[in-house]
């Protein structure tokens, strides 16, 4: 029997294949291209306290190996999420992980309170990658100190759900970031958001993005964030959600190699909407061929 489950606090997963936050909407969007159900897990849009209209368009750039995005993390805000869009999660039997963020300390511990008492919400997942409006606008995940206060605060506040941290790709010293969110109690880490990034069309002498600054995804960031879970998973033994680039099966084997113990698609749900179901598939496949069990098989130890 093969063993596709990863355990992440005290949530299971079927199988290490899910959805990257804000690729794909509140989950019903995607419905009708395959059976949710057959995914490790659905992950959210990010949420804030209150709604968010996002940014001037246009919000999104596709270059050739990337896509810059501007969205500016807009959402329907809590409050309407769980009126509006939980109904539909409660009926997808794989666990349900909601992303939110806030631009202050107590907006995270408002949102998290919600949560806390809301059953069919399996795990949760913390977009850092924010500013602190408080403090000049350096982004939470970036301060260490700041970083274990949330987490632990975050942990005294969700109970019993998965307390997942999601770090930002830029910061020169990950592993001090990982470990105080380790320290503070988080169950996993996921790696890592979008790397700032902007275009521009010389030739028009125009931005590409209303905002003229945005968030690169897709391809570029694989090798960014297979180096970042190679050398934090020798500091840590929580487990680590892969995310960056991820668009086949052998994306997705190469961050198992490196020390993932799941992994998100994102960008690639645009172009290929049935995608993470291919590679849940091809995943099971390739196992049974290889003769093996379980999916921590399929790290390099070195
Ligand atoms: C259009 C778009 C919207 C995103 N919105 C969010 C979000 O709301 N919260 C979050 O934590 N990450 C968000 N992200 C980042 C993704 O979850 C993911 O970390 C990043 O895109 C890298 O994965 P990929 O290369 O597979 O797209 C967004 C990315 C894109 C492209």
């Amino acid at each position: 029997m093969i063993d596709l489950s990863v355990k992440i606090g005290n949530m299971i997963l079927n199988n290490p294949i899910m959805p990257a936050s804000g690729t794909f909407g509140y989950g019903e969007e995607y419905k009708d291209f395959f059976d949710l159900n057959t995914l490790g897990a659905v992950v959210t849009k990010g949420l804030s306290i209150d709604p968010k209209a996002g940014n001037l368009p246009p919000r999104i750039y596709e270059g050739e190996r990337f896509l810059i995005n501007s969205i500016g993390l807009e959402n329907i805000g809590i409050e309407r999420f769980i009126s509006e869009k939980l109904p539909f999660l409660k009926n997808i039997k794989c666990p349900t992980i909601v992303n939110f963020f806030g631009n202050s300390e107590e907006q995270y511990y408002k949102i998290a309170e919600k949560l806390n008492f809301i059953d069919e919400i399996d795990g949760v997942e913390v977009n850092v990658s924010c500013p602190n409006v408080k403090k000049g606008g350096i982004e939470f995940g970036l301060d260490e100190k700041l970083l274990f206060n949330i987490t632990k605060n975050l942990r005294s506040i969700i109970e019993k759900k998965a307390l997942i941290v999601k770090l930002s790709p830029i910061s020169s010293d990950i592993i001090s970031l990982s470990k105080a969110c380790q320290e503070g109690g988080a169950d996993g880490l996921t790696m890592s958001n979008t790397l700032k990034g902007l275009s521009v069309d010389s030739d028009k002498m125009l931005f590409n993005i209303g905002n003229k600054i945005g968030g690169i995804s897709g391809p570029l960031l694989k090798p960014l964030n297979l180096r970042i879970i190679y050398e934090v998973r020798k500091f840590t033994d929580i487990p680590i959600i892969g995310v960056g680039g991820i668009s086949n099966l052998k994306d997705a084997l190469d961050y198992f190699a490196v020390g993932a113990d799941a992994v998100q698609v994102g960008t690639a749900n645009f172009s290929t909407p049935d995608i993470m179901h291919q590679i849940i598939c091809q995943l099971k496949d390739y196992l049974q061929i290889k003769k093996i069990n379980n999916i921590r098989e399929l790290r390099i130890h070195d």
